[in-house]
């Protein structure tokens, strides 16, 4: 079986990886090296784990949370699809198992939320971990704080924020201590409320619930399952 060390070992996908990063930040982006693809290959293999998925799934969500962002070395348009044809011949020289292969790359190929959605339990780990990762650590060193980029903003004034993940209630509260100083919750979900919905409906395909939660004020209205 390959693991997630196998995967962080890999040469070839660590050049990816930082390829990537080194793209978006001539474009302006966010930080999306290897600071975002860690991060978001715990949090996809946490919440799989808590709500009980078998560890083959939690290996599969972690390894990809570590290569969702490669595609972004070919163009930031379609970088799921992209980075799901990049590491098809990587994952087969690897000798990884077909059927892990395509858990992946459809996982990778339909992150996106200009035309993904969650297509298989690890991709909806996958979209929930990606989409809630907006802290002031993903502005990049020496980025001053700039009052009139709204991204700038937004990511700046995050403080703080975490997954709560109930098993119990199945439901993902993602929660953020965001500076009202600096931004405010308007600002948010001008750019992320489509992640947001996003996150709804991955949450869902997990039978679970999402809020989100700013400053103990909860923002949607959670979608509990009917029984
Ligand atoms: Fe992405
Ligand atoms: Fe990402």
């Amino acid at each position: 079986m390959i693991r997630l060390q196998d995967i962080k070992n890999n040469n070839d996908i660590k050049a990816l990886i930082e390829g990537a990063n080194k793209t978006l930040e001539v474009l302006g982006y966010t930080e999306h090296g290897i600071r975002h693809v860690t991060r978001v290959s715990n949090t996809a293999a946490k919440i799989l784990r808590v709500l009980g998925y078998p560890s083959s799934l939690v290996e599969l969500a972690a390894i990809a949370g570590m290569m969702h962002d490669i595609g972004n070395c070919i163009n930031r348009k379609n970088h799921g699809i992209a980075g799901a044809n990049l590491l098809f011949p990587i994952l087969l020289k690897m000798k990884m198992p077909m059927e892990d292969i395509v858990y992946i790359i459809s996982a990778i190929g339909s992150h996106e939320e200009q035309y993904g959605s969650p297509v298989n339990e690890v991709s909806a780990a996958l979209i929930i971990a990606d989409k809630i990762d907006a802290h002031r650590t993903r502005i990049r060193k020496g980025i001053p704080f700039d009052p009139g980029n709204i991204h700038n903003r937004v990511n700046f004034s995050i403080k703080k924020n975490w997954l709560e993940i109930d098993k119990e209630k199945m439901n993902l509260r993602y929660e953020m201590i965001m500076d009202m100083n600096v931004s405010c919750p308007m600002d948010f979900l001008e750019i992320y409320s489509t992640r947001m919905r996003m996150c709804e409906d991955a949450a869902s395909f997990l039978n679970c619930s999402f809020e989100l939660v700013i400053n103990k004020f909860v923002l949607n209205k959670p979608n509990y399952k009917i029984q």
